[in-house]
């Protein structure tokens, strides 16, 4: 685990106190154009004025080798050594891309995470995955490696795409549902806009924190984060083929409504929880129609999730509200009942 999770309103003093401590020999901020422009305000002049910058182009397709080339080319020409260290500060393209060029340079040198959006303060930025794109295969190429310090600011969201908010809100949910009952019940009475992010953030941090800090490699416990993905990346995925794509919370909301509907026809959570599941998420994020031609693709698309083992496919599930459990198999057949059941909701 990272040795510090550091929430701050001060990103500045946070981020200085901690590199006094540790005098490394050279820093080197990655950013993207967005980050430039946004988020490096929140720093002095002359901090900036002492430290290299690499300014990456925003966006996932550029979360691959070429893009790394171009950051290690930059490490070597401002002669970094092994106690150097590497600031990220922009969304999860930039921390899983620039902790995997820092863990790889030189076999590895420090990283600091400074998470930009809610998605990657409240997920990305802990359990010490780091990776790129290959090819067409998502985050295919990859270390596990943990960050020296993750520093969390909730002003940075102020400048995020409304759209992007409500897209990392959707793994707030998630955190909630299936970890933690109470925070459900509170943060569903509001609306995104009227979220206390200094609580909620913290609180969803902590929730992964202690997820990954038991299963570190995901070999049992940690597949409960899955649970909104396996139909949710499927549905992400088809949108995403047809050229119609749709934000990763966005289809997880969907995962998390259709794989609720799942937990009802296995016994494990009532009608009536299900209601107030899709309910609140539909709320928040509307309602997207999938094609009654696309339910087959779907299914068929979560049969190739990295998830499953010996061809069954295997879903995390709402054992309860606040609690979630893994490796309940699901036929196709119920999988597309789930999908169906969506649809129905809004015509
Ligand atoms: N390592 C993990 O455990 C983990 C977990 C979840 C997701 N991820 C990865 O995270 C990535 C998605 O992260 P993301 O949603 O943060 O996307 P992102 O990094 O692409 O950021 C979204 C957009 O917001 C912009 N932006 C970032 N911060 C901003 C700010 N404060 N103000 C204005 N604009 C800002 C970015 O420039 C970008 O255009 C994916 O590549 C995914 O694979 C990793
Ligand atoms: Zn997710």
């Amino acid at each position: 685990m990272p040795s510090e999770i550091l929430f701050t309103r001060d990103p500045q003093t946070t981020l200085s106190d901690f590199l006094s401590k540790k005098g490394y020999s050279k820093v080197l901020l990655i950013v993207d154009e967005h980050t430039k422009k946004h988020c490096l305000p929140l720093f002095s002049a002359s901090f900036l004025e002492q430290v290299n910058g690499c300014v990456i182009k925003s966006g996932e397709e550029h979360k691959n080798l070429n893009t790394c080339s171009d950051i290690w080319r930059t490490m070597t020409e401002f002669e970094m050594d092994r106690k150097a260290v590497v600031i990220n500060i922009g969304g999860g393209v930039i921390g899983d891309m620039g902790g995997f060029c820092a863990a790889t340079y030189k076999r590895g040198i420090d990283f600091i995470q400074i998470p930009t959006t809610l998605l990657s303060q409240v997920d990305a930025s802990v359990g010490g995955k780091l990776g790129i794109d290959f090819d067409h295969f998502k985050n295919h190429i990859g270390v596990f490696k943990e960050p020296e310090a993750v520093i969390i600011c909730s002003t940075f969201l102020k400048t995020l795409d409304k759209r992007e908010l409500r897209s990392g809100f959707a793994e707030v949910i998630k955190h909630a549902l299936i970890a933690d009952a109470l925070a459900w019940h509170k943060i569903k009475e509001q609306s995104l806009e009227a979220q206390n992010w200094d609580e909620v953030i913290p609180h969803s941090v902590n929730i992964k924190y202690l997820i990954t800090t038991e299963d570190p490699t995901e070999k049992g416990l940690r597949k409960v984060l899955n649970f909104g993905h396996t139909l949710g990346h499927a549905v992400e995925s088809y949108f995403l083929e047809k050229g119609n794509r749709i934000l990763h919370g966005e289809a997880i909301a969907i995962g998390m409504i259709v794989e609720s509907f799942l937990a009802v026809e296995k016994g494990f959570i009532s009608k009536d929880e299900l209601k107030e599941i899709q309910n609140y998420i539909i709320s928040i994020y509307g309602h997207v129609h999938i094609p009654d031609a696309a339910l087959d693709e779907i299914i068929n698309l979560t049969l190739h999730d990295k998830k499953n083992e010996q061809g069954a496919v295997l879903f995390s599930l709402l054992q309860k509200i606040g609690q979630a459990n893994y490796n309940v198999a699901v036929s196709a057949e119920l999988m597309k009942q789930s999908l169906t059941y969506y649809n129905t909701l809004i015509g």
